[in-house]
């Protein structure tokens, strides 16, 4: 089937946690945004019109593969330009993955001012479709009172030497701090959990009920019992919470943002959001027993196994390291950088920079006097198998999301362990595991991730920080993937006048 949206993305307002109004990102004139729901293989078409005025935008489908239609993915000057105030865009592409995403802004740090909201694509061969009765979707977020063009000038600024990420005033859940979920004693209910936050990691725990946790960003997992998850910026679970058999009382649920990630904890932080299941609406809505504790074990998202017990990826054809560091450029503001390079947004969209330079110069992709600016770009080819290193000589935590692939999180430190060593991590691994794929993990403190993916989705995509201050200051690589296919594709596939339109008003060459 086509399923169709419109949607007029306006400035509202809105006071999500009752202490400030304050303007918000829209859609037909509401906030929170409605949710995107599809079966698994419909194409999706969402009609953008861009009424904010002020700013230009665009979307991005978190975790959507996008395969055969790159131009879709949304970032800006990555695989289109930015869609200008007054000016009308359709994403028209096709779902062959079931699951739990969302879609946001992907352009000047825009999404935390409210364009952000959970995508559901829904699965009738689900295997544990027999298993619940009902779906709940529900999204944990972080609040800003502060819109984000102000408070991203003063993070990227002198004025913020040590590069002190903005601390959001409050948690949410659905947008909201009075959530209350109504259930029924003895049904089973999969819960759909989304984190659309800027920043803070989430703790998510119910009092008086285990969740299993049968998803994780699409990917579906063994089922497998937990009293606590915690979902980083960007990250998605899925688990079954069976209602007790009585209707004795009601049960709280709590979102605590990670506050370890927080350079200062002001006296006004509002960390903690909670929830209720309720079984009996006439009975009082009881405060959570179990408080933020600094000795909270969430799930090791690392420990959970693929339902299809897809195997370790062969040894990798291409091995791409990336060293994280956050520090200046001698200017006295703080930046993000893979391999000593922060990321600058290209003037012309990568795709198209691809698509121009032509069979034989594919090194122009990468090549800085093309693109007039400096970014971490890797050329790999066709069905590579691709080793993604991730080294943090950082003390902070960073999610890091690849577009348009899930990847095999083959290994993860521990906080503090330094850099990657191979010959520790050769030994210890053997072919028959069965690594969890998802498309966003956390790498620890001073620690290392080691990923992997094949490369058979030829496209531009994005490795990045899903933190919104670290995308901002720098946090990005681009995979341009099977080049030459993206080429033959284009010979059978022109761009759609509006993608070329929104690039004229943006003054770019097309
Ligand atoms: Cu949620 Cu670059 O993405």
């Amino acid at each position: 089937a086509t399923v169709t949206y419109d949607f007029n993305i306006t400035w509202v307002t809105a006071n999500p946690d009752g202490m400030a109004d304050r303007p918000v990102i829209g859609i037909n004139g509401a906030w929170p945004l409605p949710i995107i729901r599809v079966d698994v293989g419909d194409r999706l078409i969402v009609n953008v019109l861009n009424s904010l005025g002020n700013q230009s935008t665009s979307l991005h489908f978190h975790g959507l593969f996008q395969n055969g239609t790159n131009e879709m993915d949304g970032p800006v000057y990555v695989t289109q330009c930015p869609i200008p105030p007054g000016s009308r865009f359709t994403y028209n592409f096709t779902i062959d993955q079931p699951g739990t995403y969302w879609y946001h802004s992907h352009t000047h740090g825009q999404y935390p001012d409210g364009l952000r909201a959970p995508l559901i694509v829904h699965d009738p061969a689900s295997p544990f479709r027999d298993l619940y009765d009902e779906e709940v979707v529900m999204s944990v977020s972080d609040w800003y009172h502060e819109q984000m063009p102000g408070l991203l000038k003063w993070f990227i600024s002198k004025a913020n030497p040590t590069g002190a990420e903005p601390v959001p005033k409050s948690a949410l859940l659905n947008e909201t701090q009075n959530l209350t979920v109504p259930v029924t004693p003895g049904r089973t209910y999969l819960f759909r959990m989304v984190n659309i936050g800027a920043f803070a990691g989430q703790y998510v725990w119910f009092e008086g009920h285990n969740v299993t946790v049968v998803e994780i960003d699409g990917v579906y997992t063994h089922p497998t019992e937990t009293g606590m998850i915690y979902l980083a910026a960007a990250q998605r679970y899925s688990f079954l919470i069976t209602a007790r058999d009585d209707t004795e009382g009601n049960f709280p649920f709590v979102a605590s943002m990670d506050t370890d990630m927080f350079d200062t904890l002001p006296d006004d932080l509002n960390w903690n959001v909670t929830g209720w299941l309720v079984y009996d609406a006439s009975k009082p809505l009881p405060d959570p027993a179990v408080l933020p504790d600094p000795s909270f074990s969430p799930l090791d998202d690392t420990t959970l196994l693929p339902w299809d017990n897809q195997t370790l990826l062969g040894e990798p054809d291409r091995i791409v390291t990336l060293d994280v560091a956050m520090d200046n450029l001698g200017d006295g503001a703080n930046y993000a950088f893979f391999n000593n390079i922060t990321y600058v947004s290209p003037k012309i969209p990568t795709l198209y920079t691809v698509l121009t330079t032509g069979d034989n110069n594919l090194n122009l992709a990468t090549d800085p006097a093309v693109y007039g600016t400096y970014t971490s770009s890797f050329v790999l080819e066709k069905n590579q198998i691709v080793e993604v290193v991730v080294n943090n000589r950082d003390a902070g935590k960073h999610p890091f999301h690849l577009h348009g692939h899930h990847f095999q999180t083959v290994f993860r430190s521990d906080e503090d362990a330094g850099d990657f060593i191979s010959d520790y991590y050769l030994q210890n691994l053997s072919a028959t595991v069965a690594p969890m794929r998802r498309d966003t993990v956390v790498v620890r403190p001073n620690g290392h991730l080691v990923l992997r993916f094949r490369a058979d989705n030829p496209g531009v995509w994005l490795f990045h920080c899903h933190i919104e201050w670290h995308v901002a200051s720098g946090l990005v690589a681009t995979f341009i993937e099977a080049p030459h296919e993206i080429i033959q594709q284009k010979r059978t596939r022109t761009l759609p006048a509006d993608h070329l339109a929104a690039c004229v008003a943006a003054g770019v060459p097309t």
